[in-house]
């Protein structure tokens, strides 16, 4: 097991550190093309909006620099540094030659405003790349722009409102179905777009219940939001009935994508019944993501919802491809430009090195992990895999610590800082609320069997300290940068200060 000691600086700010004057680098302009230039927007720009002074930047050598940064990339976790098991997150180990396609010149360089003859060759990759999430998915076109997947659920329902506005059902058609297991986005893209969000409840099983589904069906569905497997890492054991109850309704069914890791090259959700799907590339198909991006959730549909995908599309031509505008039920523009470019170079890098047996491989090992450690952790004390240990999971599951906290007083969330001791990061917590004390893991397929038996005996060795010392794992983390947080206080508004100035006065 890692026996981590986490670095602990006390780092300042970086306004706070270096004196006035100090330069890293000087920049000089010998060109006087360019001085000239300098010089007409200086008395072109208006002085109404020119500062007095010039604004505060910090002032450092190049050493202090590299060192602040260093110092501070040693406080923060990473999958590069250890394991990264967040449930319905697919923290995978992303392959670095990915990162250096992304950041090769010809790629990072191009601008978006570029005439489409000087940029056939990232057309043709986005094409081919949308050519290959057809394939992976089943649908019929997809359109690169979205930059999330909440962007892509978010512009997969106003599809679903473009085509029922064409029917001229969009009066009558306001309820969008989403089950109780579903990912806090889902529903939040469905109020965004303008529906009502009708809540469907699982089963027993963990599954969404079909009785319940036809109960809440009627003319005013617009559509149902999925994802499957879905958040507790189970295949809905219905799908085809599922489909069946939606679109005899006058639906439309919406496929998450999030979770695709579980299901590539082994199931398609257009195989499955479903007309509009997002992929979010930055899990599945290797971006370094967290902390807020960068992402993109291309959306995928069948054939007969074409005419309604954002704009602008990327097609084949004459003479090599072209970005089309002209698409007759468009949405519209949802994103900047034709989307986020360096994710998409990532993904297509990606999928072309693992090959179709690659990626079959990707599901199948994610698949293995997620249940060799979700039987081997429901039979450590204090622990269960409720929805889980009577079946195959897919590429993650949920262990309840509900146990635990009864007899220790230890909850999921002492259980989750405890692990950061181990080096290992929490997984997501109390989600999703259909299981008590929640906490979710999805290992991915990248983790060797070693790792993923050091997170077994973290756990074990949890359990029985929770059972002799419990104080040990209720007041961890103990060898992280910083120790256990004053929750409270942290989530204050009164107390948060978030800018310099602020942090100042
Ligand atoms: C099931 C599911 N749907 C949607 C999303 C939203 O994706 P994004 O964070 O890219 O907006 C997530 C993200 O964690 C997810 O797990």
């Amino acid at each position: 097991m890692t026996n981590i000691r986490q670095a602990k600086w006390l780092e300042p700010l970086i306004f706070n550190l270096g004196a006035s004057q100090r330069r890293g680098c000087q920049f000089t302009c010998d060109d006087p093309k360019l001085r000239q230039l300098s010089e007409e927007l200086d008395a072109w720009f208006p002085k109404t909006l020119r500062r007095e002074n010039p604004p505060a930047l910090p002032e450092l050598s190049e050493v202090e620099v590299v060192r602040h940064f260093t110092r501070l990339s040693q406080l923060n976790f990473s999958v590069d540094s250890g394991f990264y098991p967040l449930g319905s997150c697919t923290m995978k180990y992303n392959p670095k030659i990915n990162e250096v396609l992304a950041n090769n010149p010809s790629v990072k360089w191009l601008h978006p405003h570029q005439d489409e003859s000087t940029v056939q060759g990232a057309l043709e990759l986005m094409y081919n790349l949308a050519q290959w999430l057809n394939e992976i998915t089943g649908m019929n076109q997809f359109s690169l722009v979205p930059s999330a997947g909440a962007h892509g659920e978010y512009t997969g329902t106003l599809i679903i409102r473009a085509y029922h506005e064409s029917r001229g059902e969009l009066e009558q058609r306001q309820e969008i179905l989403v089950p109780d297991t579903a990912h806090g986005t889902n529903y939040t893209s469905a109020a965004m777009a303008g529906f009502k969000v009708v809540v469907v409840p699982s089963t027993s099983r963990g599954c969404v219940d079909s009785d319940a589904l036809r109960q809440v069906v009627s003319e005013k569905t617009a559509g149902l939001m999925l994802t499957n497997p879905n958040t507790l890492g189970l295949f809905e054991e219905n799908i085809l009935e599922i489909s069946q109850i939606i679109h005899d309704a006058g639906g439309l069914l919406y496929y998450d994508g999030a979770n695709l890791n579980a299901i590539l090259g082994q199931a398609r959700p257009g195989d499955m019944g479903f007309d509009i799907v997002h992929v979010n590339l930055h899990k599945t198909f290797s971006t370094p993501h967290g902390g807020g991006g960068p992402g993109a959730g291309p959306v995928g549909v069948v054939e007969s919802l074409q005419e309604f995908l954002p704009v602008p599309i990327v097609e084949r031509a004459d003479n090599g491809y072209r970005l089309n505008y002209d698409v007759s039920h468009t949405v519209g523009h949802i994103g900047g430009f034709y989307g986020n470019f360096a994710v998409l170079v990532r993904a297509y890098a990606y999928i072309l090195s693992m090959g179709a047996e690659g990626l079959l491989k990707v599901s199948e090992l994610s698949v293995l992990n997620a249940n060799y450690l979700a039987r081997q952790l429901s039979a450590i004390k204090g622990f269960s895999v409720p929805y889980g240990h009577d079946r195959i999971v897919k590429h993650e599951f949920v262990v309840s610590c509900q146990q635990l906290h009864e007899e220790t007083g230890v909850s999921a969330k002492h259980v989750a800082k405890r692990l950061l001791d181990f080096g290992i990061h929490a997984p997501t917590m109390y989600f999703p609320p259909v299981i008590k004390e929640a906490l979710m893991i999805e290992p991915t397929e990248t983790e060797s069997i070693e790792t993923l038996n050091s997170f077994i005996s973290a756990f074990r060795q949890i359990s029985t300290e929770a059972y002799t010392t419990p104080n040990l794992v209720l007041e961890a983390p103990h060898s992280t940068a910083r120790s256990l947080l004053d929750e409270v206080k942290a989530s204050h508004p009164r107390t948060l200060c978030l800018s310099w100035r602020a942090m100042n006065t």
